[in-house]
């Protein structure tokens, strides 16, 4: 990338430095209000009619078979693994890059998470490391579309097939996100989103198993709600009958119907959102490109990514600050940030649980100190992004600076 002086980033000014701009806002208003409100007047609060309908939307949507409702992406990766009889002693493949749950929902069915590297262009999981680690032992891998850039599934479903591995997708980022022409939902036996408040698609808390496999889509529907054989709105609905039989040790992990209202009308407006994301995307990478401190996310040609995060990697061998320092000098230009994530390895349970150390996994560290992740939401005004572009750029020109100083002092330096 050229410009190795970058002078116009000396002109520009902090735009309104007073604003305070969070590192997320939730996109719902009137509509999802006026959807909660009808649910409210109904008398039918719990999974019911609108749940149905939202499992149907979504599966039509994604280009999925089925789609079943539940209550987080937690209990979404549960229940995949417990569909696919992954059980004590097994082992799961998954990045050490990703959010906790990803790996707690692992230990749910008393299996061991293995912890895999992950490609420095992606941050997604390295999947020649993931071959490296595979044993005897090894039931599924879980890979991981962070920020929303799918992974290399291709080669995630050959190493599967070569083992006999189930695939278990945790697109908690990636919806819509799109593999080969293909929207991530479509593409294996289960992949698993997520509607926390920070997500693309929201209902509060909530979440949503795609899958092509039938019987695992009726087996996670038992389970979902206490192994009983027929939910409670067929039996309380006036031709439903009040005999119910516990075939299973299941567990509570439905989602409500005024959460099912809520994912309707997110969802309806779903390709609007992600489209508003990738424009501010496009406004940071156009502006920050051509700045020699910064590293700007890479799409590959073959994957249209949800843009659930803006992942700004820093050059620190150019910069005169860490990341930890560079976030510091946002948030005093107003703009909040955040890290994804903290490479499991470097936690304190996975350390002590499964004995990982610092230095386990050289690319997540790397990146993991270099990276931070920008605000990217749709209501983001031009003034917020605007700020948001020009306090990255003065940060890395002030940080540059000063290096340049000390070089002039001390020549050796
Ligand atoms: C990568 C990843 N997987 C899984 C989850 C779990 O989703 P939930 O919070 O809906 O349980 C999250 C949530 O932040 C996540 O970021």
């Amino acid at each position: 990338m050229p410009s190795p002086s970058v002078p116009y980033q000396k002109e520009l000014k902090d735009a309104s430095p007073e604003l305070q701009i969070p590192f997320h806002r939730a996109v719902v208003g009137e509509e999802e209000a006026q959807a909660v409100s009808e649910v409210i007047r109904s008398g039918w609060l719990t999974m019911g009619p609108k749940t149905f309908e939202f499992e149907k939307e979504f599966a039509k949507y994604v280009g999925a078979q089925d789609a079943i409702a539940v209550s987080t992406g937690t209990a979404a990766l549960h229940l995949s693994l417990e569909a696919a009889g992954v059980q004590a002693g097994d082992e799961v493949l998954l990045p050490t890059t990703t959010f906790t749950a990803t790996a707690e929902a692992v230990t749910y069915v008393g299996a061991r998470p293995v912890l895999v590297d992950i490609d420095p262009v992606t941050m997604n999981m390295d999947v020649e490391d993931a071959a490296r680690r595979i044993t005897a032992k090894t039931k599924a891998i879980i890979p991981v579309h962070l920020g929303g850039q799918p992974c290399h599934m291709d080669e995630v479903h050959a190493l599967a097939g070569a083992h006999h591995l189930r695939v278990i997708e945790d697109a908690a980022h990636a919806l819509p996100s799109e593999y080969k022409g293909k929207r991530v939902g479509q593409i294996s036996e289960f992949t698993c989103f997520s509607f926390y408040a920070t997500k693309t698609l929201t209902t509060g808390e909530g979440g949503m198993i795609t899958t092509d496999n039938l019987g695992a889509a009726d087996r996670m529907r038992l389970m979902r709600l206490h192994g009983i054989e027929r939910d409670a709105w067929k039996r309380y609905r006036g031709d439903g009958s009040w005999f119910y039989e516990v075939l299973e040790a299941g567990f509570k992990y439905n989602l409500t119907d005024f959460q099912s209202a809520i994912g309707l009308v997110q969802l309806a407006k779903c390709d609007a959102m992600r489209q508003a994301r990738e424009r501010i995307a496009h406004q940071y990478s156009d502006a920050f490109s051509s700045c020699e401190e910064l590293l700007t996310p890479t799409v590959l040609p073959d994957r249209v990514t949800s843009w659930h995060l803006y992942i700004l990697r820093l050059r620190l061998d150019r910069l005169n600050v860490d990341r930890n320092g560079f976030i510091e000098a946002l948030h005093r230009r107003g703009v909040m940030c955040s890290v994804h994530f903290i490479p499991l390895h470097l936690q304190p349970y996975y350390r002590r649980a499964y004995g990982y150390r610092v230095g386990d996994f050289e690319n997540a560290e790397k990146e993991y100190h270099s990276c931070l992740s920008l605000p990217i939401y749709p209501g983001m005004t031009e003034m917020e992004i605007n700020q948001v572009i020009s306090a990255v750029l003065n940060t890395a020109a002030e940080s540059r600076a000063v290096r340049a100083v000390a070089a002039h002092v001390n020549p050796s330096a």
